[in-house]
């Protein structure tokens, strides 16, 4: 395979630069030309394609966000688009994409797989959604952004004896309020994949009390079904304990990467380039314990989440 190109799609997540400057660099080394789609599938709808060069990845690697712009494309799920995006490639004359996003990015580059393109699919989500890989790029930095931001809300929290909802992101995944609230000390963390029980959290905030703990914090997933105002209104009845909410928001996506997510980042994109180099049927890039590992792409996607509930299990224990 000699042309190749890469594009960044749907929700950015930290590391998503240094996976394209991996991918980038492993490219010309292996004596490939190397492309770059602007605005994920919207770019590449519309041609949005130029030639990436060793130095247009230079000093990239640290960065939040995405060089290349992202979005998430309408017009890309409409058989028209992704007869259009097709028919983009065919006249670059490019044999092969990679494409970083989470599960829907992913999704669509499966599209263009059933349509004849190679494609490798490399996991760029905060969300840590992805069942085929035990990370995705960008989790570790948010996580470590909610970590921060915990810290400083238990210090005000304290100081007034006050019980905060601290709502993070994950619409049907929780990883980031289990990893960030087991690390964080939270006293409680609810997420999607578990049915919130009340009676056991406003148990927890009374015993906490009782025994002159001064803070009470609480993460929850943004996708667990009651609101954090309502929680915070439930909690604030039934206890007698003032409670406050803080919705950390878009802080969570952006910043610079940690050395975990670039190393993950350099290791993923850099094999995605060498099995296009090889020819190789379209797969999905992941990690397993510390190895590198890809799947067939259209499997990878079909494969079933594990909550891991022995994390969930631990962080009960360690904050009784
Ligand atoms: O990137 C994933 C994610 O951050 C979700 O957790 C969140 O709900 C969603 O993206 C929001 O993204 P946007 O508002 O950009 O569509």
């Amino acid at each position: 395979m000699k042309k190749i190109a890469i594009l960044t799609s749907g929700g950015d997540a930290p590391g998503m630069n240094a996976a394209l400057r991996a991918a980038v660099r492993s490219a010309i080394y292996y004596g490939m030309e190397v492309y770059g789609i602007e605005r994920g599938y919207e770019g590449l709808i519309d041609g949005d394609i130029r030639q990436m060069d060793v130095s247009s990845v230079g000093d990239i690697m640290h960065r939040g966000g995405t060089i290349l712009g992202t979005a998430r494309s309408e017009r890309f799920m409409t058989q028209e688009g992704q007869k259009r995006a097709v028919g983009m490639l065919e006249n670059f004359e490019i044999e092969g994409l990679v494409v970083i996003g989470g599960d829907g990015s992913l999704r669509g580059g499966l599209e263009l797989s059933k349509k004849g393109v190679r494609v490798m699919g490399i996991p760029g989500t905060i969300d840590n959604d992805l069942a085929y890989t035990d990370f995705t790029i960008g989790f570790d930095t948010a996580v470590n952004t909610v970590l921060g931001a915990i810290s400083n809300i238990r210090d005000t929290s304290s100081a007034h004896e006050r019980s905060t909802v601290i709502e993070v992101m994950g619409r049907r995944c929780g990883d980031i309020a289990l990893y960030a609230g087991l690390t964080g000390g939270a006293e409680t963390i609810l997420i999607p994949e578990i049915p919130v029980d009340i009676n056991a959290l406003c148990r927890k905030v009374i015993q906490g009390r009782n025994r002159g703990k001064k803070h009470n914090l609480i993460i929850k997933a943004e996708g667990v079904n009651i609101s954090s105002q309502e929680l915070a209104a439930v909690i604030g009845e039934r206890t007698g304990v003032d409670t406050k909410i803080v919705v950390l928001g878009y802080i969570q996506r952006g910043g610079s990467p940690t050395a975990r997510d670039r190393m993950l980042a350099s290791r993923m994109a850099s094999k995605a380039v060498e099995l296009l180099k090889d020819d190789s049927l379209s797969k999905a890039i992941g990690i397993s314990g510390d190895c590198i590992v890809e799947y067939d792409l259209e499997e990878a996607l079909h494969m079933g989440r594990e909550f891991e509930t022995d994390i969930m299990k631990l962080a009960d224990i360690l904050s009784i």
